[in-house]
């Protein structure tokens, strides 16, 4: 069973994963261990690839 869960939020595009998350390069070698790590989906992140709050200037109700 799966120790992860996966939330897109369709209006930010924001990525959260709730679980621990092993990052890897390109080859799998670890880079970090991260608890409940939130990627960012819009692009426009200055914290790629974590989500930094900039989605909120860019989202239209
Ligand atoms: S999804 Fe939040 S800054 Fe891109």
């Amino acid at each position: 069973m799966a120790d992860a869960k996966v939330f897109i939020n369709p209006k930010s595009g924001s990525i959260r994963i709730t679980g621990t998350v092993d990052m890897v390069d390109a080859e799998g070698n670890l880079i970090e261990t991260m608890e409940n790590p939130k990627f960012c989906g819009c692009g426009q992140s200055k914290e790629k690839p974590l989500c930094d709050g900039s989605h909120k200037g860019i989202l239209k109700d």
